[in-house]
């Protein structure tokens, strides 16, 4: 079969399976296969396939049907501009949290002291995505990326390795804050947030696919965000008492009031904003404390 063929042909495929943005995913599974970008897909039209690349893209497509995440099938996805390594143990990052990483680096910047460096905690690192594109845009911060899965942080070791930030950034396990080992000027956390009752409306390659360690936030999705709130209250020291202290969440679609008013309820004097990304959906909570 020739190149522009075995791309409509699973284009068509996908599509028929109700996958969304099925042509995209067939050029990403095609390229995949045959080690080409985008565009050479498109300028090599007639180039043939071998038995052995059909072979290997069937084999793909399959797997893409069986609702495995393209991400999973490539062994990559894109965050923030990084490639990052990804498998089944892990949260594949979406581009929505680039806002909460984008938040982080102003804030970051904000209240750095000349000549100091920042301490920032990434809580929930899964595959290390917020935590490594933070090391890489500030060069100055030293970061602790805790998870409860040490499977997830195996992937997140990877990834530190692979973007040379393993000197900056320390992989811990454990519960939220508990690895902490000193005080820290800001946290940053994509803490799992999905609602028991959305869980039916998940698409199967999240809900079935993604491990639910990453997904489930409980009955109003909050669970993780109080214990941390918890955490951080009966922790005392988690923020250095001279400095500049603030923590930035993500949060889930409706939740924003939610949780600042969870916050209030921890920390009176808190100031608290929510920011929206850009569809207006309140995506994350900045307090600074
Ligand atoms: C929504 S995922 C976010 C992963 C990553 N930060 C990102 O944005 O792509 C939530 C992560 O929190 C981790 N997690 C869940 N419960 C945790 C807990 N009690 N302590 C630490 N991490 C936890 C999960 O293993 C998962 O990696």
């Amino acid at each position: 079969m020739i190149l522009s063929k075995a791309l409509q042909s699973v284009t068509q495929t996908l599509r028929g399976a109700e996958i969304a943005d099925a042509s995209v995913e067939a050029e990403l599974l095609l390229g995949h296969v045959l080690g080409m970008s985008k565009t050479r897909l498109y300028t090599e039209p007639e180039r043939s396939l071998t038995s052995a690349e059909t072979e290997r893209l069937c084999h793909l497509v399959r797997r893409r049907l069986d609702r495995e995440p393209a991400a999973y099938i490539l062994g990559h996805c894109e965050f923030y501009g990084i490639n990052f390594y990804v498998d089944s143990h892990t949260f594949i990052p979406r581009p929505e949290t680039e806002l909460l990483v984008e938040k982080a680096v102003e804030l970051a910047r904000r209240i750095s002291h000349r000549g100091e460096q920042t301490i920032i905690a990434d809580i929930g690192t899964g595959c290390g995505a917020i935590a490594i594109s933070l090391a890489l845009a500030l060069p100055q911060a030293r970061i602790y990326a805790t998870d409860i899965s040490p499977s997830a942080l195996q992937v997140a070791e990877v990834n530190c390795r692979r973007h040379g930030v393993d000197g900056r950034v320390e992989l811990l396990q454990g519960n939220l804050l508990e690895p902490l080992p000193r005080a820290v000027d800001m946290i940053v956390a994509n803490l799992p947030y999905v609602r028991d009752c959305e869980f039916v409306d998940l698409s199967p390659e999240i809900r079935e696919r993604e491990p639910t360690i990453a997904l489930a936030g409980g009955r109003d999705g909050l669970d993780k965000i109080r214990e941390m709130l918890e955490q951080m209250r009966g922790k005392g020291g988690t923020f250095d008492a001279e400095g500049p202290t603030c923590l930035l969440l993500e949060i889930g679609q409706g939740q924003g009031e939610m949780v600042a008013s969870l916050v209030g309820n921890y920390f009176q004097e808190a100031s608290v904003e929510l920011i929206s990304d850009l569809g207006g959906v309140e995506r994350v909570v900045k307090v600074e404390l």
